[in-house]
């Protein structure tokens, strides 16, 4: 085979992701914590969060080096909203330093921070008011943007208001597999539209402090395939894709909040509130209609049992999905747009430099369509606290290993992998045939110029 070369274009960003609750470490003074200490089966093996990757405790600097030992230029994190504020309207300034710190030693390395200011976790005075729920939510929220802007805008320009609003509130007050544990649509719809009335009021907000700022959300897309060519099974998966994607990005784009069955009303603060989009993209799912299911609306899913999938009830591993995520968000806003996430569960590394070669592949198509994908952040730069996973072995992320006794870390082949790309900003047939080697034909299809038949007429 001959070589090829996939090149990327000069400006373009390469990064890894991490949220705070998930490296941070002792972060005691939020809902999650206090829900990891509440034990029951809530979190694999019971685990709890406890030092995490120690970044509280100074290892978020030498992270910073590996971050540079990379060639990354920008990395994604949040700030924990329950360490800055941690009662209603008292700031710890502290937290506030060593977040100066943690951005610092990020611009120092030329690593571009894009602070994300909510990834699913609240302080215990706010959860203890009724969170999200609560109508005044998006006030208490926009106190501590103001705080945060005040404080960091002269270390950070990109601002990611919410981490995927929809999964938050899907898995918090839909599921009860998070915090608070509420099992109820309405609930969920309540939240949703209350994450996205705190996202505008921030927008606005943080344009009127910062006017470069450039602020935007992270969406989670999941896809939503029939698991058959039922009519039913059809129904299903569109209902499952309007209430878990459509519904948010329908009232971004246009202002109308529109949930199934439960009325209609116009947000018109919300319409237009993002210079860019984010998305985060993992899985895709087979959705059937079943009779049995009552509670969750006759909706029922799972990865294609005949697909590769990850651990648990983790969706298909399909990372050609992420340019029909992509094209969907293009279409829909046509705005710049960010991977603000992207990775997969593997412990032992055997997956994800394919992963990482495959899901390129489809941004570099996009790219090559002329789509503005700016950026990509890769989930994640170390193995962290997979929130209800906990510490679950085979719920690994990192392109660096951690061990979490010892705190040691240890760059996977894949972290190998992206440096390479990152460095050279291109893939070659030569990085696929030394680190998947059985994704050659998958990533360059075509056999080169000797392929090439003279037709004689
Ligand atoms: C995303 C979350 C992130 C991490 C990855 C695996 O949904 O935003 O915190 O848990 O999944």
């Amino acid at each position: 085979m001959a070589e090829a070369t996939l090149h990327f274009p000069p400006d373009f960003l390469w990064g890894t992701a991490t949220s705070a609750h998930q490296v941070e470490g002792n972060n005691a003074n939020n809902d999650w914590w206090d829900w990891e200490q509440k034990g029951e089966g809530r979190i694999f093996d019971g685990h709890t969060s406890g030092l995490a990757c120690d970044w509280w405790g100074g290892r978020a600097e030498e992270d910073i080096e590996r971050m540079a030992a990379l060639h990354t230029n920008t990395h994604r994190l949040s700030i924990e909203w329950s360490r800055i504020e941690p009662s209603e309207g008292s700031w710890n300034r502290a937290a506030l330093d060593r977040y100066r710190a943690i951005l610092g030693a990020l611009r120092d390395k030329g690593i571009e921070p894009m602070v994300t200011l909510h990834h699913f976790t609240n302080p215990l005075w706010f959860a203890q008011r009724g969170g999200w729920l609560h109508p005044d939510a998006p006030r208490w929220f926009q106190n501590f943007v103001k705080k945060a802007i005040t404080e960091l805008a002269d270390l950070c320009t990109m601002w990611c208001t919410i981490n995927e609003p929809n999964v938050y509130a899907s898995l918090g007050y839909f599921s009860g597999r998070w915090p608070p544990g509420t099992q109820s649509l309405d609930s969920y719809l309540r939240v949703l539209k209350n994450l996205l009335l705190a996202h505008a009021a921030a927008y606005t907000l943080i344009h009127d402090m910062q006017p470069q700022a450039e602020v935007g959300l992270a969406k989670h897309i999941a896809l939503w395939r029939p698991a058959s060519r039922s009519p039913l099974d059809w129904l299903a998966a569109r209902a499952i894709d309007r209430v878990f994607n459509g519904v948010t990005l329908n009232a971004l784009e246009t202002g109308e909040w529109r949930p199934p069955l439960k009325g209609e009303e116009t947000l018109g603060q919300v319409k237009g509130t993002l210079d860019w989009i984010g998305v985060n993209y993992y899985s895709r799912y087979d959705v059937r209609f079943s009779l049995s299911a009552l509670k969750s609306l006759g909706i029922t899913y799972r990865a294609n049992p005949y697909a590769p999938k990850g651990p648990e009830s983790w969706g298909e591993l399909y990372p050609d999905g992420l340019y029909e995520a992509i094209k969907r968000l293009h279409r829909q806003f046509g705005l710049p747009l960010y991977i603000t996430e992207n990775g997969i569960p593997d412990e032992h590394d055997n997956k994800r430099p394919r992963w990482i070669l495959e899901s390129l592949r489809q941004v570099w198509k996009a790219i090559n369509h002329n789509w503005p994908v700016k950026g990509y952040y890769f989930w994640s730069l170390v193995d962290n606290f997979e929130w209800a996973e906990g510490y679950d072995p085979r719920f690994r992320f990192g392109l660096v290993g951690v061990d979490f006794e010892s705190q040691a870390r240890t760059l996977r082949q894949s972290g190998e992998l992206y440096a390479e790309i990152a460095q050279t900003r291109t893939i070659t047939t030569d990085m696929a045939r030394r680190y998947a080697p059985q994704a050659v034909e998958a990533l360059f299809p075509g056999k080169g110029p000797e392929d090439l038949r003279v037709v004689s007429l």
